[in-house]
């Protein structure tokens, strides 16, 4: 047996549990691993209350985004052996102990040294969202952009792969957060009330591109601030802003395949940084959305699955 966190009604956080489930076997063609960091996106959380997302009808997995060990390989599988240090995304399935991956070649990639498995952990969805995002935006070298969330898991990537574009970047966050935007080259500003004045007092020159994490009433602001549609570039609002102001909605769905081995290899060499805000045990998975969803996280929240005891052969290297 094995453990993975599940729920098997929509609902709230309270409906995810730890459940002991049959240990999945290792078929032709595919790749075990075993997950050491999952990491939480407010899209577990939509899919768990179910809605657009479609209802559970039996027990269902949950979370996306993972990293861990190959555990095994099933027959003709080459890319992968055991030991591997892996990332990647699978749908409801993430947070468990051990993980089947039957399409290795589409889910799963090699971590690339000098990124953290922590990290890597966390990177699938957001980081996805964020490569595909910044294509969107057609971002030149001098222009500014407004980012909304920067200091969320998609504006923080979003806001820092601009800089490395040569872009400005103005960004909205809780004031908590602001010394974090400081330290990544991100003008921070508060979000709410007045917001769109505090920016047009910083961006005197104009904002030439928008990211937007949140609703509607976001992209009417931006729109209104003299932002044109077609730079402005929604994953928080839902699909019909699209038709309606004529704004992309590029998100994770825009992804390309190597988006990730391509962020996982900018983040190793410095180009981005990632914070992890906080690691929960799995046992903690409550508090670890209500903290996603309440605390304002500076950074990724991630779920860990215990390490398995040392093998004989670490033993000896201690003895
Ligand atoms: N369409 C897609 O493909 C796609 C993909 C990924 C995510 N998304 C959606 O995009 C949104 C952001 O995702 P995420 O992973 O970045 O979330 P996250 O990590 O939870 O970050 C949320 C961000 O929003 C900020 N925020 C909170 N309340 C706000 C408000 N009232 N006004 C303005 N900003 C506010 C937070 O700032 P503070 O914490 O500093 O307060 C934080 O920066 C979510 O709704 C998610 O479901 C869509």
């Amino acid at each position: 047996m094995t453990r993975r966190v599940q729920y098997t009604s929509n609902g709230d956080i309270d409906q995810l549990h730890l459940a002991e489930v049959a240990f999945p076997e290792v078929g032709e063609g595919q790749v075990l691993v075993t997950v050491l960091y999952a990491g939480l996106n407010p899209l577990d959380w939509k899919m768990l209350q179910g809605g657009r997302f479609g209802s559970v009808e039996t027990a269902s997995g949950n979370g996306v985004d993972f990293s861990g060990v190959v555990a095994s390989v099933g027959e003709g599988v080459t890319d992968f052996t055991p030991g591997d240090l892996v990332y990647g995304g699978l749908p409801k399935q993430a947070q468990t102990e051990q993980l089947l991956i039957t399409d290795p070649a589409d889910r799963l990639d090699r971590i690339p040294r000098g990124l953290g498995v922590d990290t890597a952990g966390g990177l699938y969805v957001a980081g996805r969202t964020a490569v595909a995002g910044i294509r969107a935006l057609r971002l030149s070298e001098g222009d500014t952009l407004f980012v909304s969330g920067a200091s969320g898991g998609v504006g923080i990537i979003v806001a820092q792969l601009a800089r490395n574009l040569g872009a400005r970047v103005i960004g909205s966050a809780s004031q908590g957060n602001h010394a974090l935007l400081e330290s990544l080259g991100i003008e921070p500003v508060t979000y709410g009330e007045g917001l769109w004045d505090r920016v047009s007092e910083l961006a005197t020159d104009g904002i030439q591109a928008a990211y937007s994490t949140q609703g509607e009433d976001e992209i009417t602001g931006m729109i209104d601030l003299g932002i044109p549609a077609d730079r402005i570039v929604s994953i928080g609002a839902g699909p019909t802003v699209a038709e309606k102001y004529g704004v992309s909605i590029d998100g994770e769905a825009r992804a390309r395949r190597d988006d990730m081995v391509w962020l996982g290899q900018a983040i190793a060499y410095g180009h981005v940084h990632v914070p992890i805000a906080r690691v929960f045990d799995a046992e903690e998975v409550h508090d670890a959305y209500r903290h996603l969803l309440t605390a304002h996280p500076a950074g990724k929240v991630l779920l860990r699955f215990p390490a398995k005891p040392l093998t004989d052969q670490q033993r000896a290297h201690l003895t």
